[in-house]
């Protein structure tokens, strides 16, 4: 093992502040075999001293794959004519909840793309049902950028978490995925904005999105730390055909496991999920990363008749699964690697 990397390690494992140069090196050197389980060893006894080995489950409900956007990198993005469109009802919603409930899931996440049919009425008559029936869950929204105002009043109602991606935090590089419309000044505004009002917020980026460099990641974990977000969404890139990055290649299973690792050195008691896109890239993969750090699973809740629909990127795994034989097939994986799904709501332990 390399003296500088073994020390950098080391140094992130005593949480020290480490320096760009190392983030860097770190970032930039492919890690021998001995480097890269030593770092995975060090962000796994993190996670433990923090979270044992619970992992966390959240219910992921896509009630919407209708988008007003045009990222490059995305399968739902409106200029894709491929995609059948569809979109979920209350009732439909609710009924996703209640399955979920029965399965253990006690946080229930609502994605969708940036859908302007459902109004901040439309959204908020949702909320507010879901909070009357599942006193005890976690409420997560997943819909995009949004005004302050409309974020005030989905908190009013009854969500108490947020996911938005910054997807990259420098500036050129954001523009390289997304068209001019498009900003990393109002996604970072949408960030705070949701802290502000008093959300759990998670924000986080693809791993080997087109035109990513190791400077651009160094950005990323620095804009984190700036933001100190209670989740960290990572996961590899992966190509849809019926977009601009059709020809791009792939992020990597081992950049993005060396990512989560560092990012829970970098962050001990972050939720970490070992996401779907990474159980895509290899059959493993999720397990893989629960024992790089990671300490959170996103199974979908979606009604099965529409999950294929849902599909930022090719080959996306259990689009043809219950949600019943998601959780139990996940549960196996998840007991395989050594730790175990509980039913918990999931919060953050500050530590
Ligand atoms: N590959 C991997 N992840 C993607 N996302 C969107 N498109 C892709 C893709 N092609 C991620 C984005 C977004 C999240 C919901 O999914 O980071 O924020
Ligand atoms: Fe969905 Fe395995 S987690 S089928």
């Amino acid at each position: 093992m390399r003296q500088n990397i073994t020390n950098i390690i080391e140094k992130l494992s005593q949480f020290h502040n480490v320096t760009d140069n190392e983030l860097l090196t770190l970032l930039k050197d492919a890690l021998s075999e001995d480097e890269n389980r030593l770092l995975c060893q060090r962000a796994d006894e993190c996670r433990k001293k923090i979270y044992g080995t619970d992992v966390y489950i959240r219910g992921l409900i896509e009630f919407s794959n209708y988008c007003i956007n045009n990222c490059y990198y995305c399968g739902i993005r409106r200029e894709n004519q491929n995609v059948k469109r569809y979109r979920l009802s209350k009732d439909e919603i609710i009924e996703c909840c209640i399955q979920g409930y029965a399965l253990g899931f006690r946080t229930f996440v609502l994605q969708s793309g940036e859908d302007p049919y459902y109004t901040d009425d439309i959204l908020c008559y949702i909320i507010a049902d879901i909070r009357t029936r599942f006193k005890d869950c976690a409420i997560t929204l997943s819909i995009g950028e949004r005004s302050k105002e409309s974020y005030k009043a989905f908190f009013e109602v009854g969500a108490n978490r947020y996911l938005l991606r910054h997807e990259t935090a420098s500036d050129s590089h954001y523009a390289r995925l997304h068209p001019d419309e498009l900003s990393l000044a109002n996604r970072k505004k949408c960030l705070f904005d949701l802290k502000e009002i008093g959300y759990q917020v998670g924000a986080g980026f693809m791993v080997g999105s087109p035109y990513q460099t190791p400077e651009h990641l160094l950005a990323d974990l620095r804009f984190l730390q700036e933001l100190s977000p209670d989740m960290i969404g990572i996961g590899p890139f992966i190509h849809h055909a019926d977009t601009p990055f059709a020809n791009m290649p792939n992020g990597t299973l081992e950049m993005t496991l060396k990512l989560l690792s560092i990012i829970r050195l970098l962050f001990p008691d972050v939720l970490l999920p070992a996401t779907t896109a990474l159980g895509t890239i290899h059959k493993n993969g999720r397990e893989l990363g629960l024992k790089a750090g990671a300490n959170v699973v996103m199974p979908n809740l979606s009604p099965s008749g529409v999950r294929e629909n849902y599909t930022l990127y090719d080959n996306k795994i259990c689009t043809g699964e219950e949600a019943a034989a998601c959780i139990s097939c996940l549960s196996q994986r998840v007991q395989s690697a050594g730790y175990s799904l509980v039913t918990d709501i999931g919060n953050r332990r500050f530590i």
